[in-house]
């Protein structure tokens, strides 16, 4: 199995230490093969705003940098680990241009039923940051099975430090058992309603974004409950399916173009 780690720190310090530590782990469970990719090391202009990736399509964007090479390597990975340690409360800004530059896949997920584990180094302290990462990779398709937030180590007591190990191991296993056993969280009712908000975008606002109506259109996604055939609880499915309705109403009494 193949593991990429997306390293969000300007330098190959604590939360690559620590990465080290999960991928040690992971060896001890199977066949892996651990890949790192260092954003320190990857050409990402700070994206400019233009909108082009997300209205256009992402062929669009301006930029020409390393997006579409790090985008590859994603795809050919079974299982992503986003590594980022705090800096100022949050995600550095490294691992925050890189999001950036992904933007449009909120609007076009691709990474259904990869698992992703998100390692936030301090965001034990900061799990807003965890949150927020989860959040993300949610948003471009990954099952976030794992989320970890320790310190490091060396900087604690023994005590602490303990169970800080403990917990990297638990939730690298929890990883491993998801990229295993393929068994993934079914969609949940925020999830498929959000798949409804899509929907109505996509439509709605064809003119404005083209690109995401095409997404919807070649996808056969029109007509479906989620973005791919899941194993979706008939009530949720039915409640999402009734307030579709409701939403539209909502989003065109607010915003301008429903
Ligand atoms: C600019 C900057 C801002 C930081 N902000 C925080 C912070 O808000 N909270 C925190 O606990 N640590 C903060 N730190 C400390 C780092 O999280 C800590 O040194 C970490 O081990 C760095 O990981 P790295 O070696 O992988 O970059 C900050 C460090 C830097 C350089």
């Amino acid at each position: 199995m193949k593991i990429l780690a997306i390293m969000g720190s300007p330098r190959k310090g604590n939360s690559y230490k620590l990465t080290r530590l999960i991928e040690d782990r992971l060896k001890t469970k199977g066949e892996i093969d651990f890949e790192y990719l260092f954003l320190k090391d990857t050409e990402l202009a700070n994206c400019i705003g233009c909108h082009l990736c997300v209205q256009r399509g992402e062929e669009f964007c301006p930029l020409h940098d390393d997006r579409d090479h790090i985008l590859k390597r994603m795809e050919e990975a079974d299982g992503v680990i986003f590594v980022s340690p705090v800096y100022m409360f949050t995600i550095t800004a490294l691992m925050k241009n890189f999001v950036d530059h992904l933007a449009f896949l909120v609007h076009r997920p691709i990474f259904f039923q990869k698992p992703a584990m998100i390692f936030i180094h301090r965001g034990d302290m900061f799990q807003e940051s965890i949150k927020y990462m989860a959040r993300v990779a949610r948003s471009w398709g990954f099952s976030v099975v794992a989320r970890l937030g320790i310190p490091d180590p060396d900087d604690m007591t023994p005590q602490s430090r303990e169970k800080s190990i403990r917990k990297l191991e638990k939730e690298t296993d929890k990883f491993f058992r998801a990229l295993e056993s393929g068994k993934l969280p079914a969609p949940s009712l925020y999830d498929l309603l959000g798949f409804r908000v899509w929907k109505i975008n996509a439509l709605a606002l064809k003119k404005d974004f083209p690109a995401d109506y095409q997404y919807w259109k070649e996808h056969k996604l029109f007509d479906k409950d989620y973005y791919y055939d899941a194993p979706i609880n008939p009530l949720k499915k039915v409640i999402a399916r009734l307030l579709e309705p409701l939403v539209r109403m909502f989003m065109r009494r607010t915003f301008q173009g429903y």
